[in-house]
C-alpha cells in the first residue's frame, strides 16, 4: 500500500528514502542514448517548434518554484536560452508580458495549487504556450497545459516536499538535454549528461548512507531561533529550497542568501546565535565559497557546510556532510538532499509533527 509507512517513523523518512527508486522511474524509458538526447513523449512540440523558442519562463510556488530556478540554469546551461522562474503567485497578479517565442513551464507536485493553476490559463488567455511539470496525474493543471512532462515520483504524503522535489530537478535536467540537442549541445555533451542522470539514482542512496552528519547539524541548528543558507549561482536555488525546508517543519526561521551578497549586509547578524549552513560545489567559485565559510567563522557564528569530496573543507574543522559529484549542471539535485535529512531531524528533534506542519497544506487550493 502506498500509504503504508513501510516502516518508517514518518511519511517524510519514507518519501526521503523512496528518491532512488522514484529518480529512476522519471528517467525511465526516455533516454536515447545513440543521439544524446532524451524523448519526453507528451511535449506535443515538434524539433522545430522546440527550437523556435527564445526564452523560457517557469512558475511555481514554494518549493516548486526554487525547483523551477535550478531547472532555469540547466536550461540556460545546455540549450544556451535565456529561462528565469518566478512565483506563480505572483506572476498571475502582475498583469504579465507574454510572448508567442517564449516557452512557459508551470510546475507543480499536485497539480492543484491554484496561484499555479491560474498563472496556466493567463499565459493561455494570452496566447502563451505552456507545459506542465507535474506528479499527480490527471490533476488540473497536468489537464490545462498543452503538453507536459509527468515526473512519476508516485504519491507524495508529507507536506514537505522531497521526492517529487528530485524528480522535478531531473525532469528540467531532461527537457533542458531535449531543447539544448535541437540547438548547440553536442552530442559528446547530451551523452556526458546522460550519463550523468543515469547516475543519480545510486548517487542519492550514497547520500542516505553517508547522511549521519545531519543529525549533529541539525542539532546545531535548533539552539538558535534562526539560520543562514547560503550558496551561489547553482548552489543558490539549493540553499533557497534547504531554507524552505527548515521553515517549513521546524519552524525556525532560516533564509537564504547568496554567499556573495553575505558581506553586503547579512554579515551584520553572525554571531554565536546564528548558525549558517554553506552549500559548497566543487566549482569554479569553491575558494570564495571557503572564504565566506571563514567569515561566518570569524565572528563566531556556528557553521556546516555540505560540499563534493573534492572541496578541502579542512581550515574550517566544522561538521560537514560529502555529496558525490555529478556533472556540473545537475548537481544541485544531489546537493539538495542533505538538506531534507537536517531539516528532518531538526523537526524530529525539536518533537514537532513532520509531516503535517502547522499552518500548511499539502496543496493550497485557495487564493
Ligand atoms: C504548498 C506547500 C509547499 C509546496 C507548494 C507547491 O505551499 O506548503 O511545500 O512546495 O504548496 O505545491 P505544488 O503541489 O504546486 O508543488
Amino acid at each position: 500500500d502506498d500509504l503504508d509507512l513501510g516502516g518508517h517513523a514518518h511519511f517524510m523518512l519514507k518519501e526521503i528514502h523512496e528518491q532512488p527508486a522514484a529518480a529512476a522511474a522519471v528517467i525511465a524509458g526516455r533516454i536515447d542514448e545513440r543521439f544524446g538526447t532524451t524523448r519526453l513523449g507528451g511535449l506535443n512540440l515538434t524539433p522545430r517548434e522546440l527550437r523556435a523558442f527564445k526564452r523560457v519562463k517557469i512558475l511555481g510556488c514554494g518549493s516548486a518554484y526554487y525547483v523551477g530556478q535550478m531547472g532555469a540554469q540547466m536550461i540556460e546551461d545546455l540549450a544556451r536560452i535565456p529561462a528565469d522562474a518566478e512565483a506563480a503567485s505572483e506572476f498571475r497578479y502582475r498583469n504579465p508580458i507574454i510572448e508567442a517565442d517564449t516557452l512557459y513551464i508551470a510546475v507543480s507536485q499536485s497539480g492543484e495549487t491554484a496561484d499555479t493553476a491560474f498563472a496556466v490559463q493567463e499565459v493561455q488567455r494570452k496566447g502563451g504556450y505552456v507545459l506542465g511539470v507535474v506528479n499527480v496525474v490527471g490533476s488540473t493543471i497536468a489537464r490545462a497545459v498543452d503538453g507536459g512532462v509527468y515526473i512519476h515520483a508516485g504519491p507524495e504524503v508529507a507536506v514537505a516536499s522531497t521526492k517529487a522535489l528530485t524528480n522535478m530537478g531531473i525532469a528540467f535536467a531532461m527537457l533542458a538535454v531535449q531543447l539544448g540537442r535541437v540547438r548547440d549541445l553536442s552530442v559528446a555533451d547530451g551523452k556526458r549528461i546522460l550519463a550523468g542522470l543515469q547516475a543519480i539514482p545510486g548517487q542519492i542512496a550514497q547520500v542516505l548512507a553517508d547522511a549521519e552528519p545531519a543529525k549533529a547539524i541539525a542539532a546545531e541548528l535548533i539552539k538558535g531561533d534562526s539560520a543562514f543558507y547560503i550558496g551561489r549561482t547553482r548552489g543558490y536555488p539549493v540553499a533557497r529550497e534547504g531554507a524552505q525546508k527548515l521553515k517549513e517543519i521546524s519552524y525556525i526561521h532560516a533564509e537564504a542568501y547568496q554567499a556573495s551578497e553575505l558581506k553586503h549586509g547579512p554579515l551584520a547578524l553572525i554571531d554565536e546565535q546564528m548558525p549558517t549552513v554553506a552549500i559548497i560545489p566543487d566549482d569554479e567559485l569553491a575558494d570564495r565559497n571557503l572564504a565566506a565559510g571563514e567569515q561566518v567563522l570569524a565572528r563566531k557564528g556556528p557553521l556546516v557546510v555540505i560540499a563534493h569530496p573534492g572541496v578541502d573543507v579542512s581550515a574550517l574543522k566544522v561538521p560537514t556532510i560529502r555529496v558525490p559529484k555529478n556533472e556540473p549542471e545537475l548537481d544541485p539535485i544531489l546537493l539538495t538532499i542533505p538538506t531534507q535529512v537536517i531539516a528532518y531531524y531538526a523537526a524530529l528533534a525539536l518533537g514537532l509533527d513532520v509531516d503535517k506542519p502547522r499552518n500548511l497544506a499539502k496543496s493550497v487550493t485557495v487564493e
